[in-house]
Protein backbone atom coordinates (compact mmCIF):
# COMPACT_ATOMS: atom_id res chain seq x y z
CA UNK A 1 0.00 0.00 0.00
CA UNK A 2 0.63 3.64 -0.37
CA UNK A 3 0.07 6.60 -2.15
CA UNK A 4 -0.08 7.89 -5.82
CA UNK A 5 2.94 8.51 -7.70
CA UNK A 6 2.58 11.25 -10.43
CA UNK A 7 5.57 11.24 -13.31
CA UNK A 8 5.53 14.70 -15.13
CA UNK A 9 7.74 14.98 -17.97
CA UNK A 10 8.36 17.74 -20.70
CA UNK A 11 11.28 20.08 -21.77
CA UNK A 12 12.98 22.88 -20.10
CA UNK A 13 10.66 25.54 -19.45
CA UNK A 14 7.27 23.51 -19.91
CA UNK A 15 6.35 24.44 -16.35
CA UNK A 16 7.22 20.95 -14.95
CA UNK A 17 8.95 22.03 -11.58
CA UNK A 18 6.81 24.95 -10.79
CA UNK A 19 3.66 22.33 -11.79
CA UNK A 20 5.57 19.54 -9.87
CA UNK A 21 6.03 21.76 -6.47
CA UNK A 22 2.40 23.35 -6.83
CA UNK A 23 0.51 19.86 -7.13
CA UNK A 24 2.87 17.74 -4.20
CA UNK A 25 2.04 20.87 -1.93
CA UNK A 26 -1.66 20.83 -2.58
CA UNK A 27 -1.34 16.88 -2.24
CA UNK A 28 0.73 16.64 0.83
CA UNK A 29 3.27 14.53 -0.89
CA UNK A 30 7.10 14.62 -1.90
CA UNK A 31 8.32 16.42 -4.75
CA UNK A 32 11.07 14.52 -6.62
CA UNK A 33 12.85 16.43 -8.81
CA UNK A 34 15.16 14.64 -10.66
CA UNK A 35 17.18 17.03 -12.85
CA UNK A 36 18.89 18.00 -9.83
CA UNK A 37 20.83 14.52 -10.01
CA UNK A 38 21.70 14.95 -13.29
CA UNK A 39 22.74 19.12 -12.49
CA UNK A 40 24.49 17.87 -9.05
CA UNK A 41 26.53 15.34 -11.50
CA UNK A 42 27.47 17.78 -13.90
CA UNK A 43 28.56 20.00 -10.99
CA UNK A 44 31.02 17.89 -9.20
CA UNK A 45 32.09 16.89 -12.66
CA UNK A 46 32.67 20.84 -13.31
CA UNK A 47 34.55 20.82 -9.56
CA UNK A 48 36.51 17.91 -10.16
CA UNK A 49 37.81 18.34 -13.60
CA UNK A 50 36.11 15.41 -14.98
CA UNK A 51 36.05 14.72 -18.72
CA UNK A 52 32.04 15.30 -19.48
CA UNK A 53 32.66 12.31 -22.15
CA UNK A 54 34.15 10.28 -18.92
CA UNK A 55 31.16 7.95 -18.72
CA UNK A 56 32.87 6.02 -16.02
CA UNK A 57 34.35 8.67 -13.83
CA UNK A 58 31.37 10.47 -14.22
CA UNK A 59 29.08 7.36 -12.95
CA UNK A 60 31.00 7.15 -10.22
CA UNK A 61 30.40 10.39 -9.29
CA UNK A 62 26.37 9.76 -10.08
CA UNK A 63 26.95 7.07 -7.54
CA UNK A 64 27.30 9.72 -4.37
CA UNK A 65 24.01 11.22 -4.88
CA UNK A 66 20.59 10.63 -3.45
CA UNK A 67 18.05 11.84 -4.28
CA UNK A 68 15.09 13.74 -1.19
CA UNK A 69 12.36 16.27 -1.58
CA UNK A 70 15.41 18.70 -0.23
CA UNK A 71 16.52 17.80 -4.26
CA UNK A 72 19.92 16.30 -4.72
CA UNK A 73 22.41 15.40 -1.95
CA UNK A 74 25.73 14.73 -1.31
CA UNK A 75 26.28 12.80 1.94
CA UNK A 76 22.93 13.98 2.98
CA UNK A 77 23.80 17.35 3.30
CA UNK A 78 21.34 19.26 -0.14
CA UNK A 79 23.19 20.92 -2.58
CA UNK A 80 22.38 24.65 -2.67
CA UNK A 81 19.95 25.07 -6.12
CA UNK A 82 21.72 28.03 -6.69
CA UNK A 83 24.82 26.53 -7.77
CA UNK A 84 23.03 24.09 -9.78
CA UNK A 85 20.99 26.32 -12.09
CA UNK A 86 24.09 28.21 -13.43
CA UNK A 87 24.31 28.07 -17.59
CA UNK A 88 27.92 26.28 -16.84
CA UNK A 89 25.90 23.73 -15.05
CA UNK A 90 22.43 23.48 -17.14
CA UNK A 91 25.01 22.92 -20.47
CA UNK A 92 27.07 20.25 -18.67
CA UNK A 93 24.26 18.54 -17.28
CA UNK A 94 22.78 17.84 -21.01
CA UNK A 95 26.11 16.13 -21.45
CA UNK A 96 26.17 13.89 -18.77
CA UNK A 97 22.53 12.33 -19.14
CA UNK A 98 23.30 11.38 -22.19
CA UNK A 99 25.96 8.34 -20.95
CA UNK A 100 23.41 5.37 -20.88
CA UNK A 101 26.04 4.28 -17.52
CA UNK A 102 25.12 7.77 -16.01
CA UNK A 103 21.43 6.56 -16.26
CA UNK A 104 21.67 3.35 -14.98
CA UNK A 105 23.19 5.01 -11.50
CA UNK A 106 20.58 7.24 -11.57
CA UNK A 107 17.43 5.13 -12.19
CA UNK A 108 18.13 3.10 -8.98
CA UNK A 109 18.64 6.42 -7.01
CA UNK A 110 15.03 7.68 -8.37
CA UNK A 111 13.24 4.56 -8.16
CA UNK A 112 14.79 4.45 -4.37
CA UNK A 113 13.62 7.72 -3.69
CA UNK A 114 9.86 7.21 -5.57
CA UNK A 115 9.44 4.02 -3.73
CA UNK A 116 10.32 6.29 -0.40
CA UNK A 117 8.06 9.13 -1.46
CA UNK A 118 5.42 6.00 -1.84
CA UNK A 119 5.05 4.77 1.51
CA UNK A 120 5.03 7.87 2.84
CA UNK A 121 1.98 8.98 1.05
CA UNK A 122 2.86 9.55 -2.32
CA UNK A 123 5.14 11.57 -4.59
CA UNK A 124 5.45 13.54 -7.75
CA UNK A 125 8.47 12.75 -9.46
CA UNK A 126 9.53 15.54 -12.69
CA UNK A 127 12.30 14.73 -15.12
CA UNK A 128 12.36 13.66 -19.05
CA UNK A 129 11.83 9.91 -18.94
CA UNK A 130 9.93 9.01 -15.67
CA UNK A 131 6.42 8.42 -17.35
CA UNK A 132 8.87 6.04 -20.02
CA UNK A 133 11.48 4.63 -17.79
CA UNK A 134 11.88 5.41 -14.41
CA UNK A 135 8.46 4.87 -13.63
CA UNK A 136 6.55 3.37 -16.15
CA UNK A 137 3.53 1.77 -13.47
CA UNK A 138 3.24 5.79 -12.26
CA UNK A 139 -0.51 6.08 -11.51
CA UNK A 140 -0.84 9.27 -13.47
CA UNK A 141 1.75 10.50 -16.61
CA UNK A 142 1.49 13.96 -17.21
CA UNK A 143 3.63 15.41 -20.38
CA UNK A 144 3.58 19.43 -20.46
CA UNK A 145 4.89 21.12 -23.26
CA UNK A 146 4.91 24.81 -24.61
CA UNK A 147 5.85 26.68 -27.37
CA UNK A 148 9.81 26.96 -27.55
CA UNK A 149 9.38 30.85 -27.53
CA UNK A 150 7.44 30.58 -24.46
CA UNK A 151 9.73 28.17 -22.42
CA UNK A 152 12.56 30.48 -23.02
CA UNK A 153 10.61 33.55 -21.77
CA UNK A 154 9.99 31.65 -19.22
CA UNK A 155 13.46 30.77 -17.97
CA UNK A 156 14.77 34.34 -18.34
CA UNK A 157 12.13 35.89 -16.34
CA UNK A 158 12.55 33.02 -13.64
CA UNK A 159 15.95 33.69 -13.99
CA UNK A 160 16.29 37.43 -13.82
CA UNK A 161 18.11 37.51 -17.31
CA UNK A 162 15.41 39.08 -19.25
CA UNK A 163 18.25 40.72 -21.45
CA UNK A 164 19.70 37.81 -22.05
CA UNK A 165 16.65 36.08 -24.31
CA UNK A 166 18.32 35.02 -27.48
CA UNK A 167 21.09 33.71 -26.07
CA UNK A 168 18.91 31.72 -23.72
CA UNK A 169 16.69 30.68 -26.23
CA UNK A 170 19.44 29.65 -28.19
CA UNK A 171 21.29 27.30 -25.33
CA UNK A 172 17.71 25.64 -24.78
CA UNK A 173 17.55 24.57 -28.33
CA UNK A 174 20.48 23.56 -27.84
CA UNK A 175 19.73 21.18 -24.90
CA UNK A 176 15.96 20.58 -26.13
CA UNK A 177 18.02 18.97 -29.41
CA UNK A 178 20.41 16.76 -27.39
CA UNK A 179 17.85 15.72 -24.39
CA UNK A 180 14.94 14.50 -27.92
CA UNK A 181 17.62 13.00 -30.01
CA UNK A 182 19.94 11.39 -27.50
CA UNK A 183 19.66 7.13 -27.79
CA UNK A 184 19.57 6.60 -24.42
CA UNK A 185 15.79 7.68 -22.71
CA UNK A 186 15.25 10.45 -24.82
CA UNK A 187 12.50 13.25 -24.08
CA UNK A 188 9.27 11.91 -25.59
CA UNK A 189 5.75 11.65 -23.98
CA UNK A 190 4.68 7.67 -22.38
CA UNK A 191 2.21 6.17 -24.95
CA UNK A 192 -0.32 6.86 -21.61
CA UNK A 193 0.52 9.80 -20.87
CA UNK A 194 -1.32 12.82 -20.43
CA UNK A 195 -0.69 16.10 -22.92
CA UNK A 196 -0.87 19.46 -21.69
CA UNK A 197 0.28 22.13 -23.93
CA UNK A 198 0.85 25.16 -21.13
CA UNK A 199 1.69 28.03 -23.97
CA UNK A 200 -1.83 29.61 -23.31
CA UNK A 201 -2.16 28.50 -19.62
CA UNK A 202 -1.12 30.02 -16.29
CA UNK A 203 0.37 27.94 -13.39
CA UNK A 204 -2.74 27.69 -11.74
CA UNK A 205 -5.09 26.76 -14.42
CA UNK A 206 -2.55 24.14 -15.25
CA UNK A 207 -2.11 23.03 -11.89
CA UNK A 208 -6.35 22.64 -11.27
CA UNK A 209 -6.01 19.88 -14.40
CA UNK A 210 -3.22 17.63 -12.89
CA UNK A 211 -4.94 17.81 -9.34
CA UNK A 212 -8.23 16.80 -11.32
CA UNK A 213 -6.67 13.97 -13.09
CA UNK A 214 -5.23 13.01 -9.91
CA UNK A 215 -8.48 13.17 -7.45
CA UNK A 216 -10.10 10.77 -11.18
CA UNK A 217 -6.84 8.58 -10.70
CA UNK A 218 -7.20 7.99 -6.95
CA UNK A 219 -10.60 7.34 -6.92
CA UNK A 220 -9.75 4.76 -9.78
CA UNK A 221 -7.01 3.06 -7.73
CA UNK A 222 -9.44 2.92 -5.17
CA UNK A 223 -11.76 0.59 -7.33
CA UNK A 224 -9.50 -1.56 -7.94
CA UNK A 225 -7.80 -2.28 -4.43
O1 LIG B 1 14.93 19.59 -15.72
P1 LIG B 1 16.35 20.16 -15.72
O2 LIG B 1 16.52 21.29 -16.70
O3 LIG B 1 16.79 20.55 -14.35
O4 LIG B 1 17.29 18.95 -16.22
C1 LIG B 1 18.69 19.09 -16.36
C2 LIG B 1 19.19 18.14 -17.45
O5 LIG B 1 19.05 16.79 -17.02
C3 LIG B 1 18.48 18.25 -18.80
O6 LIG B 1 19.42 18.55 -19.82
C4 LIG B 1 17.87 16.90 -19.06
C5 LIG B 1 18.44 16.00 -18.03
N1 LIG B 1 17.43 15.14 -17.41
C6 LIG B 1 17.27 13.89 -17.91
O7 LIG B 1 17.92 13.52 -18.90
N2 LIG B 1 16.38 13.02 -17.34
C7 LIG B 1 15.65 13.41 -16.28
N3 LIG B 1 14.79 12.55 -15.72
C8 LIG B 1 15.79 14.73 -15.76
C9 LIG B 1 16.68 15.58 -16.36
Amino acid sequence: MGGLLIAIDGPAGSGKSSVARAVAERLGVADLNTGALYRAVALLALRETLDLDDGAALSDAAGSIELSPEGACVDGVAIAEQDLRTPEVSAAASKVSAHPEVRTVLLDVQRKAAEAGRKRGGAVMEGRDIGTVVLPDADLKIFLSAAPEERARRRAVQSGREAEFDRIQEAMKVRDRQDSERDASPLKPAPDAVTLDTTELDLDEVVSVVLELARKSEAGKGQTR
